[in-house]
């Protein structure tokens, strides 16, 4: 297979096999006349499929952020699950998870997770890097990395605990859900909803990336303010696949992710058998390269917030659960400013991934599919290098060029798992960065 087109690299206005929109109301069916006209639940539906809602909010939730779909199936769900059973996924922590033995309060750096020959699918090889929050109070999240080199085959996944934003770094990936399916390759993003049954499927591995678990309210756009009604993602930009069902009659597994433990049942067939759907509650991708960054024109440097492409809300207004913040290819023109992000110390806890390139402030060390991690009110910032680079730059109009690196910043503290800090690649010499930064008052006016 082929790579297909990004939303940026299409020609046409819409891509082949998706519906453009973001939390738009959307009707499709993979069967003509599969979908009942002017109703949700006809006493007989066409092709004898069985109506089926799924919820993604409480059903009385405000009309702004009501989101369910009704889908048209061949089985209903509840044929989708037998008998459970514990399985082990030692890899996959959910929060809580605080080790006693372990320190999460530190400035932390990792270089690339490794693959391994193991085989491994995106669920077997996911495995998680920091925990925050409660899975079982529906509050903060978790951050993985995965590692995939094998497809699902006849085996089926769905988390009751949190919607999956992935965020591929290297290979391709096909998800194949009960909503129809979507590829996904670097430099794109998805957003797996709970509850949504999928496989996925590794069209060209190894497949590596990041994928943040939010326990909380769904990600949304997040409002512009005085930037008005656009820029930043764009609502057309987000694509949701076309209804798409399997109709196969195979011995298969479900596996469900349910309060931070796995639970596995067996069935005889695909649970992929949604024919048609309506609603609002579905997967979507979206192209980071048609993400429109704003920025300082004259002086000073902005909040990194101003490049936020999704918010999950934590109830606290302006205070989120998560934010997803893009650092990417833009230009640097403010006069008279220090130019990348300043020193500081944050509430809010900030793990940032590189996809691709070099990131402003951090010219080595911090390498595409490498993981930092700056907690709640730890100080951090440019290291040395960066510093001195910035502070003795020409402020001539410089573009930052072939850089893609994203944060997912929560309200709760962020919490190492023994994986994290004890078997992934950490830099131990990470904190040395700073080393070179000097006191330069010697209590005498003028620049140092
Ligand atoms: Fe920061």
């Amino acid at each position: 297979m082929t790579r297909e087109m990004t939303r940026a690299e299409s020609p046409m206005g819409t891509t082949p096999g998706y519906m453009p929109g973001f939390g738009n109301d959307f009707e499709t069916e993979a069967l003509p006349g599969a979908l009942p006209r002017g109703q949700n639940s006809p006493q007989k539906c066409n092709y004898g499929l069985y109506a089926e809602q799924l919820s993604g909010t409480a059903f009385t939730a405000p009309r702004g952020q009501n989101e369910r779909s009704w889908c048209y199936r061949i089985r209903p769900s509840v044929k989708h699950t037998g008998r459970f059973e514990k399985i082990d996924m030692p890899w996959w922590r959910s929060a809580p998870n605080i080790d006693p033995d372990l320190i999460s309060l530190g400035q932390y750096r990792w270089d690339p997770v490794p693959y391994t020959d193991a085989p491994l699918t995106f669920v077997t090889g996911m495995r998680t890097m920091t925990t925050a929050g409660d899975v079982n109070t529906q509050t903060g999240m978790a951050a993985h990395i995965y590692l995939a080199n094998n497809s699902m085959e006849d085996e089926y996944f769905y988390s009751a605990d949190g919607e999956l934003l992935v965020v591929p770094q290297e290979g391709l990936l096909r998800f194949h859900t009960e909503l129809g399916t979507i590829d996904l390759a670097p430099k794109e993003i998805a957003i797996i909803p709970r509850g949504l049954v999928y496989r996925v499927e590794v069209v060209e591995g190894p497949a590596r990336g990041f994928v943040c678990e939010n326990y909380g309210q769904k990600f949304d756009l997040p409002n512009r303010g005085p930037i008005g009604a656009n820029c930043l993602a764009n609502p057309r930009d987000f694509l949701t696949p076309v209804a798409a069902f399997e109709d196969r009659e195979v011995p298969s597994t479900v596996t469900i992710k349910w309060c931070g433990q796995f639970h596995q049942t067996k069935i005889g067939h695909s649970p992929l058998d949604v024919v048609a759907w309506h609603g609002n509650y579905a997967p979507v991708k979206y192209d980071l390269t048609t993400y429109s960054p704003v920025g300082a024109i004259l002086f000073d440097h902005p909040d990194p917030s101003i490049f936020t492409v999704l918010t999950a809300p934590s109830g606290q207004e302006g205070t989120a659960n998560i934010d997803f913040v893009l650092f990417r290819e833009r230009w640097m023109v403010a006069e008279n400013t220090f130019r990348p992000p300043w020193y500081h110390k944050n509430v809010m806890s900030e793990l940032m991934g590189n996809i691709y390139g070099q990131y402003d402030a951090k010219p080595k060390g911090f390498v595409p599919g490498g993981v930092s991690l700056h907690n709640c009110m730890l100080p951090h910032g440019p290291d040395a290098p960066a510093f001195e680079g910035a502070s003795n730059a020409e402020l001539a109009p410089v573009k930052l060029d072939n850089t893609m690196s994203f944060m997912f910043e929560t309200r709760f503290p962020q919490h190492l798992t023994a994986f994290a800090a004890k078997e992934a690649p950490l830099q131990d010499d990470y904190i040395s960065c700073w080393d070179g930064i000097e006191k330069k008052f010697d209590g005498t006016p003028g620049e140092k």
